[in-house]
């Protein structure tokens, strides 16, 4: 499987970190390709946490760590998941993209104020500046990376930043000049043209883990506009965000997460308000890892992961937190939508229209014992030691979908998987 892809079908946060590194294992090359440090991939490995936003993950296991044009990069952030790598792994095969883009200090400043002026409509986004660099992205006033090593162009493209967004005089981009330029050399050795390297690996058999930062509902034109992130999320997005041609996807692996969960601003048809929803969230750990925030807890929503596996041509399924929900009496999935008198099967396009939807459930027997030594009997067992409702409740999203799921995640442990 020379080209896999990691790809959130929910809101984010759907355990793709854990996937990345377990599908990691043997890879030459893991790689971002879209979003920023808004991000956050978590693991625990030989009972350590480890949490990284913008170096991807599965670099723990794999021989290189690329991060691609598709990116925005926050340098401090890059620094210092870099020294925690090399403290893990020794020297690190990190390959930064000339290509990508740099959040400076004024993006962070402007996420807030554009945040304040939406004022009821916020979007409620990380504060990591993702917004606004990405719009001088597509505004052409953006830095890339490669800026930083051309100090007479940095200086004249800071100056306009800064003009355009009316926030400074030469005094302020003088700052912000030596602000980066002091952190230039500890990135300038790692900085390539990262397509024709991971073209390469694949060409000569090795395999690739490209890991999708957040989840397809929070995609800037297929999700849930507005109330989305600045950047594409679906596996379209991964030739363009790593600079190779689109035959270097051989493979869509999608995340599931066994419920759903939702962080900031804007519709979740299937919210499990009051004590269930605050048990789940506590069982789950459910808080941003970027930012701490409690996460929103719903259903899972059929709807909506029909729509995702569809736009991204997704290959196979990985459903991760089954353990969570592991003590429930009945757990309920949403298969359709009602919306104005009306039953629909389609995700609607608007979030106007998606918040009036009422999901209607098929409700399915709950299972318990994913807890404790029994979650370890499981993984050895296989797929035959999950707990027959569990198993059930598998095989019901597979029917639905269309789509195998070969891997179902049973605990926060890289190796905590069973394979079907
Ligand atoms: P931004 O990406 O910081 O601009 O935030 C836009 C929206 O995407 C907000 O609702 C964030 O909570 C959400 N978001 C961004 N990154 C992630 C992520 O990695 N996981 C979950 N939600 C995210």
């Amino acid at each position: 499987m020379p080209g896999i892809c990691v790809i959130g079908l929910q809101w984010g946060d759907e355990g793709k970190g854990k996937i990345s590194v377990y599908l990691s294992r043997g890879a030459k090359a893991a790689v971002r390709f879209n979003g920023g440090a808004n991000a956050g991939h978590a693991v625990r490995l030989n009972g350590r946490e480890l949490k990284f936003h913008i170096i991807p993950i599965g670099s723990v296991f794999a021989d290189s760590a690329v991060i691609g044009p598709g990116t925005l990069i926050d340098l401090d952030v890059l620094i210092d998941e870099l020294r925690k790598l090399e403290e893990l792994r020794g020297r690190v095969d990190l390959m930064i993209s000339e290509r990508a883009h740099v959040v400076l200090p004024i993006h962070k400043s402007l996420d807030s104020m554009w945040e304040e002026s939406r004022g009821a409509r916020r979007v409620g986004t990380t504060g990591r500046g993702i917004g606004p660099a990405a719009s001088d992205r597509y505004a052409r006033f953006g830095v890339r990376v490669v800026d930083l090593l051309e100090r007479e162009t940095l200086r004249e493209k800071l100056r306009t930043a800064l003009a355009v967004h009316h926030l400074g005089d030469g005094e302020r981009s003088e700052e912000l000049y030596d602000w980066l330029v002091s952190r230039v050399p500890v990135i300038d050795s790692y900085v390539r043209d990262v397509g024709p390297y991971v073209a390469g690996v694949i060409d000569q058999g090795g395999a690739v883990v490209y890991e999708g930062a957040q989840g397809t509902m929070l995609d800037i034109d297929h999700g849930t506009y507005p109330y989305v992130t600045s950047s594409h999320t679906i596996a379209s997005f991964v030739p363009l965000g790593v600079g190779v041609s689109p035959r270097y996807v051989s493979r869509v692996v999608g995340v599931v997460k066994a419920y759903t969960t939702r962080v900031g601003g804007g519709p979740l048809p299937t919210e499990i308000e009051g004590e269930l929803g605050a048990i789940i969230r506590e069982r789950g750990h459910e808080y941003g890892t970027t930012t701490g925030r409690p996460r929103r807890i719903g259903w899972l929503d059929l709807v909506g992961l029909r729509y995702a596996a569809e736009l991204n041509g997704v290959d196979e399924l990985a459903l991760t937190m089954v353990d969570v929900l592991s003590g429930l009496n009945e757990v309920k999935v949403c298969v359709k939508y009602e919306v104005d008198g009306k039953t629909t099967s389609r995700y609607p396009s608007t979030v106007e229209r998606l918040s009036r939807v009422r999901p209607v459930y098929q409700v399915l027997r709950g299972w318990k014992g994913l807890e404790g030594e029994r979650v370890r009997e499981v993984i050895e067992e296989g797929y035959g030691g999950l707990p027959v409702e569990a198993r059930r409740y598998v095989e019901f999203i597979e029917e639905d979908l269309g789509v195998k799921i070969r891997l179902i995640s049973v605990g926060p442990g890289h190796n905590e998987v069973v394979v079907k």
